[in-house]
């Protein structure tokens, strides 16, 4: 996670983050949609998916259906960027396009690890493996209330694994993206995400313009 090896130096690479129904596929979408404007060479891919293997590992992952072990949770997720990564991100990194990503490794720290409660070192180190190097430039950290995020989703007729959680663990996934967001204030964002959706945009256009295009 250091990205002390220093073999890959991407900037291009940014990163959605944030608990369920907090706006990241919207925004996502809207920051691409404005760096193609500008003339941008952008692709927008999400995890879990990016990729046919990654999004046969997402329907596992978000079936409802499945009571699933943690460690398996981990794995699979790896699995899934590990193929994400090779296939698609790194590819277009070298070829100096800009990757946008909806969710990346700190949904796994914060999910598996704040939430599901597996050992970070753990993490990190897989992290490290399946992702050599590669850490986001810059990271968007959609924060709202845990409620209202999943009322969100809701209304929207979302109902995968997650949203099936109790709150109690969607709190500790928002408070494991603070910590990380503490630990790593430069790269992350924090965004208040209960604002309307041209709000919360034009806050990170703001952001994209001012410390990164
Ligand atoms: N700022 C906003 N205000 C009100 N509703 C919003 C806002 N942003 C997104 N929504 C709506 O809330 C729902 C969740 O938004 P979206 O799918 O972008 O969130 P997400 O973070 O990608 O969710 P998930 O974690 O489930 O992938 C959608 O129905 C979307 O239209
Ligand atoms: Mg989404």
């Amino acid at each position: 996670m250091s990205g002390s090896r220093g073999t890959h130096n991407f900037n291009g690479f940014i990163s959605f983050e944030g608990i369920e129904g907090s706006g990241k596929s919207t925004q996502a979408k809207l920051a691409a949609d404005y760096l193609k404007g500008k003339g941008r060479d952008v692709l927008i891919t999400e995890e879990p998916g990016g990729t046919k293997i990654s999004r046969k590992i997402r329907g596992i992952l978000l079936d409802a259906g499945n009571n699933m072990d943690p460690l398996t949770e981990l794995l699979l997720y790896n699995s899934a960027r590990a193929q994400h990564v090779r296939e698609i991100i790194y590819p277009a990194l070298t070829r100096g396009i800009i990757v946008i990503t909806d969710r990346f490794s700190d949904s796994t720290l914060a999910y598996q690890g704040y939430a599901r409660g597996i050992d970070l070192a753990v993490i990190k180190t897989l992290d490290d493996i399946v992702a050599p190097d590669l850490k986001p430039s810059l990271t968007f950290l959609l924060d709202m209330d845990v409620e209202e995020g999943l009322r969100r989703n809701r209304a929207a007729k979302k109902e995968d694994r997650f949203e099936l959680e109790t709150v109690e663990f969607h709190k500790k996934v928002r408070n494991g993206y603070h910590q990380i967001a503490v630990e790593e204030p430069d790269r992350i964002k924090i965004i208040d995400a209960s604002a309307s959706v041209g709000d919360v945009s034009k806050k990170i256009i703001e952001i994209l313009e001012s410390q990164w295009l």
